[in-house]
């Protein structure tokens, strides 16, 4: 549906506190009617109208469990698809703002996978032999691939389950779009780098030999979040430096050589939790968003725990921000009058393989 932009620019002049106060006002109105997930990367002021948070893994749950007719999503565009799968045809889940998407998520699409799927087959019979994994963060169609082609859907949490079962129904793994997560989760299960290769998706064959696939047990898309990249190596050795005591804890969309320097490694509500539950007095160095950090550090203050951003270059999602008190209020105060704007809606040919390799998932998820 496209925006109403009278109504919208009228919302968009709102001061901060008027904004706030009228999301107050027609989430109670709404009630029952309406469930507001937030991950954890969502600034505060829009975080703090969340029914519930989590990471992708657990927000995905609560989509799936909600009765309430709309699911407004706080986070980005395949977060609200993936509720828009799990929940029942007559929920309605929506999206704040229709720009907030994942710019790693972008780096594969049905295309560019189709051409991989094609090419390997030029050197193996890939239904036979590789099993298809795409992060949860991707597309619907690709997740409807996976379901078409025996393969999974994986997030931040249960990415080694994920691996396991997949090197249990085939011998090698298609892993897209996170060359990280991949990388470091199949690591950290024995798999040695050099039986990892990276598939360059820009490149005829991925930039491989066929030797080179032939021998792989992992094939990485060349993928990454470009928040997470920004965490290096030294900026782990500078703090310790500084400050020896440090516990490390990075999210595994970090790349390798920070997740080998950090003692945890963990999806952004592991990363809350390890930190939480961490006793009082205890300085930890983050390599996640800076949302969820600051919201951390700030939480953690009382227990007299230091908690800092690994980079010295502050960096947040774009994406997500682009979810503010405004958007939120548009898509309220249209449902109140009776009006969807911003409806996620995934193509039923592509929801039932895509609820196929995501009930894989959930089968093999604790
Ligand atoms: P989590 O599932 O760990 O919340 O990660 C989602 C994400 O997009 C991290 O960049
Ligand atoms: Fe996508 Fe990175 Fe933002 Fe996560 S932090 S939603 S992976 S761009």
């Amino acid at each position: 549906m496209s925006v109403n932009t009278v109504e919208f620019q009228t919302i968009a002049r709102m001061d901060d506190d008027e904004c706030q106060a009228r999301i107050v006002a027609a989430r109670e109105k709404l009630g029952d009617r309406l469930v507001i997930l937030g991950h954890h990367y969502q600034r505060d002021e829009v975080f703090q109208h969340a029914d519930f948070s989590g990471d992708s893994l657990k927000l995905s749950r609560d989509a799936a469990q909600s009765s309430a007719e709309y699911i407004v999503f706080c986070g980005v565009h395949f977060m609200a698809e993936v509720a828009d799968i799990l929940s029942r045809p007559d929920q309605i889940a929506i999206l704040p703002d229709l720009n907030a998407g994942c710019s790693m998520a972008d780096m594969a699409n049905r295309v560019n996978v189709e051409r991989a799927w094609k090419e390997l087959a030029e050197v193996l019979d890939p239904d036979a032999s590789i099993t298809p994994v795409t992060y949860i963060n991707s597309a619907a169609d690709l997740k409807a691939f996976c379901g078409r082609h025996g393969g999974i859907v994986c997030t931040s949490s249960n990415a080694e389950r994920v691996l396991k079962w997949s090197f249990q129904q085939r011998e090698k793994i298609l892993f897209f779009p996170d060359q990280h997560l991949g990388r470091n989760t199949a690591y950290k299960m024995g798999i040695p780098l050099d039986e990892m290769v990276e598939w360059d998706f820009d490149k005829p064959m991925g930039g491989l030999t066929t030797d080179a696939i032939r021998k792989a047990k992992m094939v990485l898309w060349k993928g990454f979040c470009s928040v997470h990249q920004v965490f290096q190596a030294e900026h782990i050795d500078q703090f310790l430096e500084k400050y020896p005591e440090t516990k490390v804890i990075s999210h595994p969309e970090c790349s390798f050589e920070v997740c080998q320097k950090s003692e945890y490694v963990g999806s952004t509500e592991v990363i809350i939790n390890t930190i939480n539950n961490a006793p009082s007095g205890t300085r930890w160095l983050v390599g996640t968003e800076l949302n969820l950090v600051n919201r951390v550090a700030e939480n953690s203050k009382a227990a007299g725990k230091n908690v800092h951003f690994m980079s010295p270059t502050l960096c947040m999602c774009s994406t997500m921000y682009r979810i503010d008190p405004q958007h939120l209020l548009w898509v309220l105060e249209n449902l109140l009058e009776g009006r969807v704007v911003n409806r996620i809606r995934v193509p039923e040919r592509e929801v039932i393989d895509a609820k196929l390799a995501l009930k894989r998932m959930f089968e093999v998820s604790v």
